[in-house]
């Protein structure tokens, strides 16, 4: 972990008396260069401070009115990232020392304060934190890169291609557009792409831009300040804040409203954002992962999407492929799929018959992964067998669109389901010539009239799998 990801520390001070802050800081600022000290009158003010600044250490003293240092300590300890807290009082008795270290207080001084046991108990309670810090850090990191060795199943070229390109992208922090059809694997590709980069310890935010009403979306992107609006009762943080140092994934952007394209923009550019009702603006070290399953360079040149900001997110494109361009993967991905829904459900041992992968691998997909992942779900729940046949997949037009149905076609334009012919057609062609020919390659070109190499083109294309009819046309045998 790279110590600057550490930020600068921060000391607090709460006490109820003025002069002892003021005397404390100017004790302590000294001995504490690269520290941080901040003062806070009373609890309540320090946990309104701390909702805005993070603090490593808390120096609180016990008796104050209104909350009492033992009541803060216990708010405190609930905190995502709890502060040392080291407790301190006139009234020093070794019951109320014990009391607050069973409660989770760091440690425990009495005033009137010796100066160097002061400097050493805050010097240590620094240290500890800053280890605990960087040892959180680094867990993080290393649970989100555990949790990614099994994200992207497949081994296809054009899956090879983008998962380049998503490490490619993971070393810079330019904006990124992740482009894809629906069920592609554009959000797990931003998640890969946060895990992957060095903001991996940070927050990874997503918003859905298609899925909130545009004042809502700004005031949720941008934060805003109490009183801002009828509904703002309170000071808000925007996703940006909240993605700080680590990355904002914009899903569905080409839903963004213009109003909004437009103010995103000024961020993008200036780094800085204003939360509504503010006057003020924050820099922000956010890195914005944007994804959509729109034609968005139409929308551009249909002016529904503003050229400037395209080109401000489009630094570097990821295209995910539509799963059809990559039928090798589905039957890697139907069986991990399946083996992960059975562990998930306790469900006894299934595996799928050859058939039923040429099946599913003669299909065209249009929801994609999603929707091979839900189809392997079902089949694995309606099977009755540990095997999983062609009769328990429903592919709508499993029947064939080479036999006459053409049912599953009239959504599609011409191209794509001339290809969904052709894929279905051929897969079902080669393999029964292949059968027939006991899969001897040479004598199945023959039969096809197809150069030998052409044939191993097709088969190829098709992912048809070829050691599976072998095997069927082995069992079939016996
Ligand atoms: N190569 C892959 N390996 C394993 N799982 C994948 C792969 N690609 C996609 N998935 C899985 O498929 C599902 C759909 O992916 P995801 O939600 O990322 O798609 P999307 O492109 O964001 O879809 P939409 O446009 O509908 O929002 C997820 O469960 C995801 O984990
Ligand atoms: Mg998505």
């Amino acid at each position: 972990m790279k110590s600057e990801q550490v930020t600068a520390q921060r000391l607090l001070i709460i006490d109820d008396e003025a002069d002892l802050l003021l005397g404390m800081k100017r004790l302590l600022q000294p001995h504490f260069q690269h520290v941080r000290i901040l003062t806070a009158e009373s609890p309540q003010t320090a946990l309104e401070l701390m909702e805005k600044e993070a603090v490593n250490v808390v120096l609180s003293d016990i008796r104050m009115p209104g909350m009492d240092g033992m009541a803060l300590l216990q708010i405190l300890k609930d905190k995502a990232c709890p502060p040392a807290v080291i407790l301190m009082t006139a009234y020093g008795t070794i019951d109320l020392a014990i009391d607050a270290l069973k409660k989770g207080a760091y440690d425990f001084l009495t005033k009137p304060f010796d100066e160097d046991r002061l400097v050493h108990t805050l010097q240590k309670a620094l240290e500890r934190q800053q280890l605990l810090e960087k040892t959180s850090l680094l867990e993080k990191a290393l649970h989100q890169r555990q949790g990614l060795t099994d994200t992207f199943i497949g081994t296809s070229p054009a899956l090879k291609k983008t998962i380049d390109t998503i490490s490619l992208a993971a070393r810079t922090d330019v904006p990124v557009l992740i482009t894809g059809e629906s069920g592609t694997g554009k959000e797990l590709a931003a998640r890969a792409l946060h895990a992957w980069s060095n903001r991996s310890a940070y927050e990874f935010v997503a918003v859905n831009c298609a899925a909130m009403p545009s004042e809502l979306l700004e005031s949720e992107l941008f934060g805003h300040k109490k009183g801002a609006f009828t509904h703002a009762t309170a000071d808000k943080k925007g996703l940006f804040e909240i993605a700080d140092k680590g990355s904002l994934f914009l899903d569905e952007i080409g839903d963004m409203p213009l109003m909004l394209q437009a103010k995103l923009l000024r961020v993008l550019q200036e780094g800085e954002i204003r939360p509504i009702g503010d006057n003020r603006t924050r820099k922000v070290n956010v890195r914005v992962i944007a994804a959509t399953n729109k034609p968005i360079k139409n929308m551009v040149e249909r002016e529904e999407f503003r050229q400037d900001l395209f080109f401000r997110l489009n630094v570097i494109e990821i295209r995910m492929p539509a799963l059809r361009e990559m039928p090798e993967d589905i039957p890697l991905l139907a069986q991990h799929f399946l083996q992960q829904f059975l562990k998930e459900t306790g469900m006894p041992p299934k595996g799928f018959s050859k058939e039923a992968l040429m099946q599913l691998t003669a299909w065209h997909w249009p929801g994609n992964v999603r929707e091979l992942q839900n189809l392997v779900k079902r089949a694995a729940i309606f099977s009755t067998g540990a095997t999983i046949l062609p009769d328990d997949l429903e592919i709508p037009a499993r029947q064939g669109c080479a036999g006459g149905d053409l049912n599953g076609l009239v959504n599609m334009q011409y191209h794509e389901a001339k290809e969904t012919v052709m894929r279905t057609f051929t897969t079902q062609y080669l393999t029964h010539i292949l059968k027939s020919t006991n899969c001897n390659i040479t004598l199945a070109a023959k039969r096809c009239g197809l150069e030998r190499q052409s044939l191993q083109q097709l088969i190829r294309r098709y992912g048809i799998q070829v050691h599976g009819i072998k095997n069927t046309v082995g069992s079939l045998e016996k």
